[in-house]
């Protein structure tokens, strides 16, 4: 999704500028620009696809201005071209905006009809024009920003420049999160504290409905009805160092690596290992009291929330609803006062998950978020928040941020299981225990990456491939074949096992590789007799699995062999070598694997 960055500067500002959004580029992007305000006169600089294309404009045409504003834009109305791209502007100002502006057909008919003249087919643009027709008609850049704030309609974030006006920038957020840094004598702006952190670790965050008039010496921030607020001044933990690919070539191998690591972390914040026990922070209800509990999120998310359906049924006998945010948002779905609501989502900032957890504390739900991202609104509007301390994850395909939400599910589930009766202690410490040997398992598979290299060969000459998962892995087939299409583009899908002879059979030939996730628990032999009926017609097997040489009893591809497990880690376990097998088969096909096309990193719209 688009991002933003603002600079009130000490010095010419456009390459901090672009050092700033460089950090934002895991939002995924199309276009980029910059504008600042040199001898009181708006001049900008875009241009189309990545980055460096735009710091090459600016290496043959430099900006000089102190004061500044950039974005990365992430097409949604009119194609990612130059003249598209932000900063849109008019004489007298310069805007970047982040999310979309539902009503901007009509403003744009009706500044049409007064003789303003689009150059784009942007919806950013009647915010140029707005302002502009405001400060025409004698108002001062505040009064022009606040009239104007109170047409526009949607979620979004934005940061506006003035001609004239060089110690001032005003910010709004409806929706799209913005953070305010504080430096000696500058102050920035950024979609996130991780494009300011090069600059600052003092950071404010606007609230929805905020906005900010920001000058050198400081900032004064009202709400949406114009009266000044107070916002709290805090440390952010964002590194600096974070845009360090390490000895990785990509983002998402550095990520993948960094799980054992990650996952013990977040592990440490729940579990007392000596003691053998989870301890979480305080929860607002009781899980022997609940009705239901109904999960919602978007993505790579909504897989980790389908796996903790199995585990809250399995063992907490907690009845689970699960449904994709996009969906649950709209169904109008009856809920039970008193029931639990649980949002996953790394970003904490999908608009679809967000708009799901609204509608749960309308519905009297207990609301938990599990994100990654502690300062989120969706963190901030739950009732109880349990981050996952996966770190600043970069590449667009989730990989380390799945499995810690999958490791804080699995310790609210055991949770669960404990208050309901349906866990014993001594389980409780064997659950803890398997948990506790996750990191060294992934340890183990990650060592020996090269056999994907291997793997990807054949699977890269593929048009289809299947994915086939039962039970606790049909979530893992799911995610497998989404990781592979977001970044190979080879057509993926994932099946429960069970399923193949409804439909998906019709399509096995030699031609299509099909991936069985089959750890060799209770459900091994059913998934072996799918496998079979997918040899009889010559498909192509790779089978990934724990059991034995000649377990499957039919031939294969190729087999990925991982460590054995206790079965309920399993879905962690089996999330390595789906991640690998995306990552090499992409690699191979030469895309832009941190940075897929299409595809952003923080989904802000619906
Ligand atoms: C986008 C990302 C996915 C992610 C999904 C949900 O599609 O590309 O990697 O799983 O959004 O995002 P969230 O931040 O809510 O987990």
């Amino acid at each position: 999704m688009c991002g933003i960055v603002g600079i009130l500067g000490t010095e010419p500002v456009a390459t901090r500028l672009v050092d700033a959004l460089k950090r934002l580029e895991y939002r995924g992007y199309d276009s980029a620009g910059v504008a600042t305000l040199e001898a009181g006169r708006l001049d900008r600089r875009r241009a189309e696809g990545k980055l460096q294309n735009l710091e090459a404009r600016l290496s043959d045409a430099p900006l000089q201005g102190h004061t500044g504003i950039g974005h990365t834009r992430w097409a949604t109305h009119g194609a990612p071209t130059e003249t598209n791209a932000h900063p849109h502007m008019t004489e007298q100002v310069s805007v970047v905006h982040n999310g979309i502006i539902e009503n901007f057909r009509e403003l744009r008919e009706e500044l049409t009809g007064e003789g303003a003249a689009f150059a784009t087919e942007t919806d950013t643009e009647v915010i140029a024009h707005l302002i502009t027709r405001e400060l025409k008609a004698g108002h001062d850049p505040v009064r022009a920003v606040f009239n104007t704030l109170r047409r526009l309609e949607g979620a979004f974030a934005l940061a506006i420049i003035f001609g004239g006006y060089d110690d001032l920038m005003i910010a709004a957020r409806q929706g799209s999160p913005l953070a305010i840094g504080f430096g000696e004598g500058e102050m920035y702006l950024g979609s996130d504290a991780i494009a300011l952190a090069p600059f600052t670790d003092t950071i404010s965050y606007l609230e929805d409905g905020d906005w900010a008039v920001i000058t050198r010496d400081g900032l004064a921030v009202r709400n949406r009805e114009g009266k000044a607020v107070e916002r709290p001044v805090q440390k952010s933990v964002a590194s600096a160092l974070l845009v360090d690919k390490g000895n990785h070539r990509h983002f998402m191998a550095k990520e993948i690596h960094e799980q054992p690591e990650v996952i013990s972390h977040t592990l440490a914040n729940y579990v007392d290992f000596a003691a053998g026990r989870v301890q979480l922070p305080d929860l607002p209800f009781d899980f022997a009291d609940l009705p239901r509990l109904t999960i919602s999120a978007c993505g790579t998310a909504a897989y980790a929330g389908l796996v903790a359906k199995y585990w809250f049924e399995r063992y907490a006998r907690l009845h689970v609803e699960i449904d994709i945010a996009s969906e649950f948002r709209y169904r109008e779905a009856p809920l039970e006062p008193g029931g639990l609501a649980l949002f996953v989502s790394q970003s904490g900032e999908t608009a679809d998950t967000l708009a799901a957890l609204r509608y749960c504390r309308e519905q009297e739900q207990h609301t938990v978020s599990i994100v990654n991202v502690r300062e989120s609104t969706i963190a901030r509007e739950s009732h109880a928040m349990l981050p996952t301390l996966a770190g600043p994850e970069i590449g667009v395909a989730s990989t380390k941020a799945f499995t810690c939400q999958l490791t804080v599910l699995a310790c609210l589930a055991i949770a669960a299981g404990k208050a309901r009766g349906h866990v014993s202690e001594s389980q409780e410490a064997e659950l803890i225990a398997a948990l506790t040997e996750v990191p060294r398992h992934i340890s183990s598979i990650l060592r020996d990456e090269a056999r994907y290299e291997v793997l990807a060969h054949p699977l890269a000459k593929a048009r289809d491939v299947l994915y086939l998962g039962r039970g606790i892995s049909f979530p893992l087939a799911l995610e497998g074949a989404l990781k592979l299409k977001e970044i190979s583009y080879i057509h993926a899908e994932g099946y429960a096992a069970g399923e193949l002879k409804h439909g998906p059979i019709a399509l096995i030939d030699e031609t299509v590789p099909v991936i069985v996730i089959a750890p060799r628990d209770n459900l091994f032999d059913k998934t072996v007799s799918n496998m079979q009926e997918v040899a009889a017609r010559d498909g192509r097997i790779v089978l990934v699995t724990d059991a034995h040489e000649g377990e499957a009893g039919c031939p294969v591809m190729d087999t990925i062999r991982v460590p054995t497990a206790h079965a309920f880690t399993n879905p962690l376990i089996y999330a390595v070598p789906v991640q690998l097998i995306a990552y090499h088969t992409a690699v191979l096909m030469g895309t832009d694997v941190d940075q897929p096309r299409n595809l952003a990193k923080s989904v802000t719209v619906e």
